[in-house]
């Protein structure tokens, strides 16, 4: 059946916040300083997607962006829940911001995310930390110009947390991109998977998928504004367009996106391996603008292992999944994610994951000890091994991935690669070196070369090559589909 527009927030609710906007926008317009605001984001990529929407509207309503706290009239702090690590980070800078309220009645301190999704920590946020005026969830997101004007209005503390526990797509709201070329295009929201260690799904909600139109019409506007490097985004990208009912998967997007014209790539992530497949890895390998980069995520090497953490694929399949990319794509840069230490792990199970590690030559690698996130199925599960040696095998399989990268990069001396131009190099390495940019699978590259630019597209002769870079001279200008 045909769902087209059902998980859509009705246009009229969307212009009811317009209006929200415009009305804080003219109170600003009212006083006699500039208004600023200043947003800090932790967690995925998803995050700093919705910190550029919360910054559109905020610009939108008057205020300027700053990157010094102490000078902002509004602070939005957006969480990330995925490991308590991130969560004890972000309590650690509130009490920072919320001191400033010592001598600036008129702070507003926003919290909003991932982590404040969760009711453990709202009642923390109520207790604890009173001066935090207006708490949001990820679902109420586009509900924040509304939010912001009832507190400047007077209202007390705002806690709007649940909304629809399904998730909605909210479309024709701003958005306050990051400078330079790249920008991310979120194609779905939300996590079905529930793969038994991860929060995720519970704080992002269901899998909604964005209308194939609204995406391509995103896409062209950021390729007529002169964005060169976008990324599609979704927790699994590869469940794309299964609750539209339109027939379309996410390799279909693919194409219908590549068909674009314009100078520039296309990357996505994350891929789950579940769901990718052969159809995927064509489109890519026949695409113009499609990167032959895949960040696909393996978590753990041991099948026991895998069937617990509710992956869905055995090692065996993955392994297969990865032969295939590679030879629809021999040149491909490939990553993942490891968790190391998953309950009940044991030294023949993370022997497993070393032998992916060796077998999938990665060029680079996330790795994650593992972290026990209440709600979850995996924090009840018995887990007999000690800190010390999961740090012992992490530390491990750091040591083996080095080896690995060291080997990748060093196989890319002399060759030469399209690199597009995406900022100044810090100036700390070799002074020849003035710009940094990515190759088409996504690898760092530090340019040295005459009249180079921001936003070009470069030809680049490596010369030299480290672990986290590659070192080379632009030899000629130019685009490559
Ligand atoms: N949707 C993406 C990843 C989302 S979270 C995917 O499935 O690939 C990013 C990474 O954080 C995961 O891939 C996993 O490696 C890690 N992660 C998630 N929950 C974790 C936990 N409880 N402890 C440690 N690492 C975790
Ligand atoms: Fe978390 Fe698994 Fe969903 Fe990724 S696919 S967000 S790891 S539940
Ligand atoms: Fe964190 Fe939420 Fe992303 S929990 S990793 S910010 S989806």
């Amino acid at each position: 059946m045909k769902n087209t527009t059902s998980r859509q927030i009705p246009k009229q609710q969307i212009a009811h916040q317009l209006e929200y906007i415009e009305q804080v926008s003219r109170r600003n317009a009212l006083l006699p300083e500039q208004q600023w605001f200043f947003c800090q984001t932790f967690g995925c990529q998803q995050n700093e997607a919705d910190t550029e929407r919360i910054a559109g509207m905020l610009r939108d309503m008057g205020y300027q962006r700053t990157e010094d706290y102490t000078k902002a009239n509004v602070i939005v702090v957006n969480t990330c829940a995925v490991r308590e690590h991130a969560e004890k980070r972000v309590f650690g800078m509130m009490g920072k911001y919320t001191h400033l309220k010592d001598s600036r009645d008129d702070l507003v301190i926003c919290m909003c995310g991932c982590m404040v999704q969760q009711e453990h920590i709202t009642e923390k946020i109520k207790k604890s930390y009173p001066r935090v005026d207006i708490v949001f969830g990820t679902h109420m997101q586009w509900r924040f110009p509304e939010l912001l004007l009832h507190r400047l209005s007077g209202s007390k503390r705002i806690f709007e947390i649940s909304g629809d526990s399904k998730g909605e797509i909210a479309e024709g709201l701003p958005v306050q991109r990051g400078e330079g070329c790249h920008a991310w295009l979120s194609i779905m929201y939300g996590c079905n998977n529930f793969c038994t260690y991860c929060i995720v799904p519970y704080v992002r909600g269901r899998e909604r998928s964005r209308q194939p139109e609204d995406i391509e019409a995103e896409l062209r506007c950021l390729v007529e504004e002169g964005y060169k490097d976008i990324t599609l985004l979704g927790q699994n990208v590869n469940s794309y367009g299964k609750d539209l009912g339109i027939g379309m998967d996410f390799s279909d997007l693919l194409a219908r996106l590549d068909a674009v014209p314009g100078e520039y790539r296309l990357r996505f992530m994350t891929s789950h391996p579940k769901d990718a497949s052969e159809k995927l890895f064509r489109t890519m390998a026949e695409g113009t603008h499609i990167s032959h980069q895949l960040h696909l995520p393996f978590q753990s090497g041991s099948n026991e292992i895998l069937k617990r953490m509710n992956r869905g694929y055995t090692k065996e399949a993955y392994l297969s999944l990865l032969a295939a990319a590679k030879t629809y794509m021999p040149d491909l840069v490939l990553s993942s994610d490891i968790i190391v230490g998953f309950p009940g792990e044991t030294e023949e199970d993370f022997q497993g994951t070393l032998d992916v590690v060796r077998q999938g030559q990665y060029d680079q690698l996330f790795t994650f000890l593992y972290s026990k996130r209440s709600g979850t199925p995996a924090a009840e599960m018995p887990d007999a091994a000690t800190q010390e040696e999961k740090q012992d095998r992490f530390n491990r399989l750091l040591a083996a991935q080095e080896e690995i990268n060291q080997v990748r990069q060093d196989a890319y001396q002399d060759r030469e690669l399209s690199v597009l131009i995406d900022g100044l190099s810090n100036g700390k390495d070799d002074s020849e070196f003035t710009h940094c940019g990515r190759t088409d699978g996504g690898l760092l590259v530090l340019v040295s070369g005459e009249d180079l630019h921001v936003g070009d597209f470069v030809d680049v002769v490596i010369t030299k090559t480290s672990l986290r870079a590659l070192y080379g001279r632009a030899v000629r200008k130019g685009y490559h589909g």
